[in-house]
């Protein structure tokens, strides 16, 4: 884990509410695993105020990229930084995802829950499907990128101005029937509200395929210390504990998850 003072290289809108910001950010960049995360503070908020946690979109030559929505107070202020203002980042931090894999992988993103299944497509050895949910078109990313590594692209919008209208989980029953139907066998990796991480654990469940859910809690330190970030969690013995998600997480198998 590192501290750095980190210079904002390159920063563009991609969508509406969406931006990519690139920072220099050296050791951070070369030692981060995909699903890991960093915490940035965002220069322009008064003395103070908290650390926004952002998960690693990709990282290229000492370069780390975010890719983000514009949310909020610390979102609204992020989206001013130019290039060659610096920002405080700490990073990598957190578990992220197992990476050897036999089986065949299946993305599953809503809306920037495909910043860290980018970085995690891009070291996969074994090409599969990402399907991608949102609202409406606007919500759907970088889809363009996953195509050019050699993944197929499924999306679905609750409006229907992108892919088939519904939500994430109509196309991936549809994958994991197909997977089901040639007998082999699949994980999901996934990220994005929490209720579509409940549904596709769930989804994953029934069709007996492990999936890896990556949590988005509210947190303070991001480091293990303050427990802002508690979830309840279940060992394969059925006993319960508490983890915290920044320090244990974010990643956790879905039968993990007490909800
Ligand atoms: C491990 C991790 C990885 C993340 N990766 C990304 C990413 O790659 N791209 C991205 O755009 N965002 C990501 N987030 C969410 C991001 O941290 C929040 O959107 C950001 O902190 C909001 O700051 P704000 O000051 O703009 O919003 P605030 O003013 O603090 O809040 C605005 C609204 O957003 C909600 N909100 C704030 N924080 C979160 C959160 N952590 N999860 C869900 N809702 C929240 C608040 O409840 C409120 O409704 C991640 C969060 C975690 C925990
Ligand atoms: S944010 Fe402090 S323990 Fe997780």
């Amino acid at each position: 884990m590192f501290d750095f003072l980190c210079e904002v290289i390159e920063h563009d809108e991609v969508s509406k509410e969406y931006c990519l910001l690139k920072l220099f950010a050296g050791e951070i960049a070369h030692t981060a695993r995909p699903g890991q995360f960093v915490h940035l503070r965002i220069p322009g908020l008064e003395q103070g105020s908290l650390r926004r946690p952002f998960s690693i979109f990709n990282t290229d030559k000492g370069l780390l990229w975010i890719l983000y929505k514009s949310v909020g107070r610390g979102t609204e202020v992020m989206k001013k930084l130019e290039p060659g203002e610096e920002v405080k980042v700490i990073g990598p931090l957190g578990n992220g995802f197992p990476l050897q894999r036999e089986v065949e992988s299946i993305l599953v993103a809503g809306g920037y829950g495909v910043a860290p299944l980018y970085f995690l497509a891009t070291r996969l050895k074994r090409k599969g499907v990402l399907v991608v949910g949102g609202r409406s078109a606007d919500d759907i990313l970088v889809t363009d990128m996953f195509v050019g590594m050699g993944w197929r692209v499924v999306v679905a919008t609750v409006d229907g101005s992108s892919g088939v209208k519904g939500l994430v989980t109509d196309p991936l029953l549809d994958e994991l029937k197909r997977v089901e139907a040639t007998g082999g066998g699949c994980e999901l990796f996934v990220c994005g509200p929490d209720g579509m991480l409940r549904a596709v654990g769930e989804l994953a469940r029934q069709y007996g395929c492990k999936a890896w859910l990556s949590l988005d809690k509210h947190m303070v330190c991001g480091v293990g210390a303050c427990l802002a970030c508690v979830q309840k969690l279940r060992r394969s013995d059925g006993s319960t504990w508490v983890g915290r998600v920044c320090s244990d997480g974010p990643i956790f198998e879905a039968g993990e998850i007490v909800w």
